[in-house]
């Protein structure tokens, strides 16, 4: 699928969205607190209690509504605050990385950021720092071999263990 199928995609989604909402609220006109609960301008938010990944929460805000996750598992939330929460407030913005600041303001200028490339760009910026860092301070942090001993002991490094 293209680039442009796919925002056709959202477009069709996003109408038929208001459009079942519209209908919602003429549907509920009567309802005594219709003014507050139904307002026909404004789409209700989405909420997934049990999110895991966040598939759906993200595809809601993709989408164009509010969206709200939550989960039992910390790991879950984890992921939802790093998928739907945090990319929003830094939507739009130009990275903060020392690389991107040393650029000249005409340079700067020139590049419109949009939606979450900003912060990407960041992301890919601490990625570096990461290769760097693990470079100059690898030979520190020496590297050990994971013993079939050692996994008996901890489940989780069994994966790693030299006869896995
Ligand atoms: C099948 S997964 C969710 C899948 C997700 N809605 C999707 O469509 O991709 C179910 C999730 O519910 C969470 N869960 C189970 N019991 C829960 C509870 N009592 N309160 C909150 N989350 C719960 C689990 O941690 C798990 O992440």
């Amino acid at each position: 699928m293209g680039k442009h199928d796919e925002r056709d995609g959202a477009d069709k989604a996003r109408a038929e969205i208001w459009q079942s909402w519209r209908r919602t609220c003429a549907d509920n006109a009567d309802h005594p607190r219709a003014k507050e609960l139904f307002d026909r301008n404004k789409l209700p938010a989405f909420h997934d209690p049990f999110a895991g990944g966040g598939a759906l929460p993200l595809e809601a805000q993709r989408l164009g509504l509010e969206a709200y996750a939550s989960d039992l598992n910390p790991v879950a939330v984890l992921i939802n605050k790093a998928m739907i929460e945090i990319p929003p407030k830094f939507a739009g913005m130009p990275p903060v990385n020392p690389e991107w600041q040393s650029k000249s303001e005409a340079e700067k200028a020139l590049r419109v950021w949009k939606g979450a490339e900003g912060l990407a760009e960041d992301i890919r910026y601490g990625k570096w720092m990461r290769d760097e860092a693990e470079k100059r301070l690898g030979h520190l942090y020496p590297q050990v071999a994971v013993t079939e001993e050692m996994a008996k002991e901890r489940r989780e490094l069994k994966s790693m263990s030299a006869r896995n």
